[in-house]
């Protein structure tokens, strides 16, 4: 049976919360501004779905002993027809380009590599950018 993903209903971070690059308080401040945290079983997605913009992906994260699970693709999923349903055009996100889980992962949703942004992040990677238009 598909994993029930679920929306966080509050302004604050969930009891379990374990994300090592958002941190509890961080995600306290982007929930009071609009953007979303929705849960499949221990991993989640944080991302704003605005209507008729692109929606932005700030995290998403499955704890290691829960990956290659369906997990991280059934929350995409979600995402994705959320968005599409507010009225969403599309999405984009930058990704390290060493980050093979996560670029499969974006591919196997949809979503095409478009561009490459030469040493994007502070250790010098590249950031491959991909995105999905709806209409
Ligand atoms: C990226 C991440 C969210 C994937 O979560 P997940 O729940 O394991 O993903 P899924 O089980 O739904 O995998 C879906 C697809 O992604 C790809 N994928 C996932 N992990 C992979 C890995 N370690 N190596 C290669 N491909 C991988 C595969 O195509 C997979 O499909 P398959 O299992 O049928 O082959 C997870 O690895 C993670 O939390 N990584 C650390 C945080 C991170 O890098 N986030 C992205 C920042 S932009």
């Amino acid at each position: 049976m598909a994993p029930q993903v679920t929306r966080w209903p509050g302004l604050h971070a969930p009891e379990d919360w374990a994300d090592p690059v958002l941190s509890a308080a961080e995600l306290a401040r982007l929930l009071a501004v609009g953007y979303g945290l929705w849960r499949a079983g221990p991993a989640h997605v944080v991302a704003r779905v605005r209507g008729a913009e692109v929606a932005d992906i700030l995290s998403i994260y499955t704890p290691p002993a829960a990956r290659r699970q369906g997990l991280g693709a059934v929350l995409m999923q979600a995402l994705l027809a959320e968005a599409k349903a507010a009225g969403a055009l599309g999405l984009t996100l930058e990704v390290r380009a060493d980050n093979t889980a996560a670029r499969n992962l974006y591919q196997r949703v949809g979503l095409t590599a478009q561009a490459t942004r030469r040493g994007y992040y502070a250790d010098g990677t590249d950031a491959c950018v991909y995105s999905l238009q709806f209409a």
